[in-house]
């Protein structure tokens, strides 16, 4: 392990101005989000899809690393090129995500545990071959009557550090992602008591491990409001709440914190992230506060492509206009003209 490298990927990873597309969905779920416009999901069209965003015209501007799933890190474009160099060609960091699914908890299945262990050190060599110099696992909870549970935060810390240590070992630097589901009528207090508790246990866990603080990053859900509850927190309460819970909990070694975007709507999960970095200075947050969406920088662009090469060009402009807008609230410059 070579505690410099890995320093300086994250700390590139997460460099003024640019932060993450996660683009690591699994089959899966790709399959689902391509149901919503009608595409339909084979190895070609996942193909087409990704390679219309990666060589979209100046995203390294807004863009220092991608997130990418088994099948896309081997796969070649139309002319080729394999997917990893469109991205290596403008400054980007590929990286991999190398869970294999949050999967029920036993012995009731009301919790998820994510899964992945096994075999993981001779994945991250064949990844690093290709590549890969930073990497992603993430753990879901739920908040609710009694939930999370101290056995499923306990199960998913333990998991999550022993896949950063694994990760850290062949200098990849691994974004950790305990993500509290938005889902549910809570409020924003609940979120926020749930998000200490899971983060509490993570660090600690992760210490356990001995994993570097220095070379990780955080990918952690912004405190809201449950998606169903009457009362919303708008921006600045979402960013006081968030900063306060996250300074009593995440280490200050740690170099960022690159939210995700978990079931926002695009214009929410930029308001807050804007809201999030106008308060970074007044309230004495040590981090650099970022993003790594998924879903608030592809819905545009999904819906433009729809599935259709011709669109290829109309859905690079939706992207980029998305990924500019977001890149202007990670420096607390947003407007809703920018
Ligand atoms: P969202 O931004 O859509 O929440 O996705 C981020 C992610 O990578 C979830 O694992």
């Amino acid at each position: 392990m070579d505690v410099q490298t890995l320093a300086e990927t994250a700390r590139q990873l997460v460099a003024d101005g640019k932060g993450l597309l996660a683009a690591d969905e699994s089959t899966r779920t790709i399959t689902k989000r391509f149901e919503k416009v009608n595409v339909e999901s084979t190895a070609r069209t996942r193909r087409d899809y990704r390679e219309m965003l990666f060589t979209t015209d100046g995203i390294g501007d807004f863009l220092s690393g991608v997130i990418l799933y088994d099948e896309t890190i081997r796969q070649e474009g139309k002319d080729g090129t394999p997917l990893v160099q469109h991205l290596t060609d403008k400054g980007i960091i590929p990286g991999i995500k190398v869970d294999t699914g949050a999967k029920p908890l036993a012995p009731s299945g009301l919790e998820k545990v994510t899964e992945g262990l096994d075999g993981l050190r001779e994945r991250f060599t064949e990844y690093r071959e290709m590549g890969a110099r930073f990497t992603k696992w993430r753990a879901v909870y739920s908040v609710g009557h009694g939930l999370p549970s101290r056995q499923c935060m306990r199960a998913n810390a333990h998991a999550l550090a022993r896949y950063a240590a694994l990760a850290q070992e062949q200098d990849i630097v691994p974004v950790v992602e305990p993500e509290v589901l938005i889902d549910g009528d809570h409020d924003i207090a609940a979120c926020r008591a749930a998000t200490e508790r899971v983060l509490a246990q993570v660090f600690a866990e992760l210490d356990e491990q001995q994993v570097v603080p220095e070379g990780m990053l955080l990918k952690p859900n912004m405190v809201l409001s449950g998606k169903e509850a009457s009362n919303q927190a708008g921006p600045d309460e979402v960013a006081r709440e968030t900063i306060a819970a996250f300074k009593r909990v995440v280490p200050a070694a740690v170099p960022g914190i690159v939210f995700l975007s978990g079931g926002q709507s695009d214009e929410q999960a930029t308001l807050n992230l804007d809201a999030i970095n106008r308060w970074k200075d007044e309230m004495g947050a040590p981090w650099e506060l970022s993003f790594s969406y998924a879903r608030a920088l592809q819905q545009a662009p999904m819906q433009t492509w729809a599935g259709d090469n011709d669109n290829a060009r109309q859905a690079q402009q939706a992207f980029l206009a998305r990924a500019r807008a977001t890149s202007a609230a990670r420096q607390g410059r947003y407007t809703a003209a920018a």
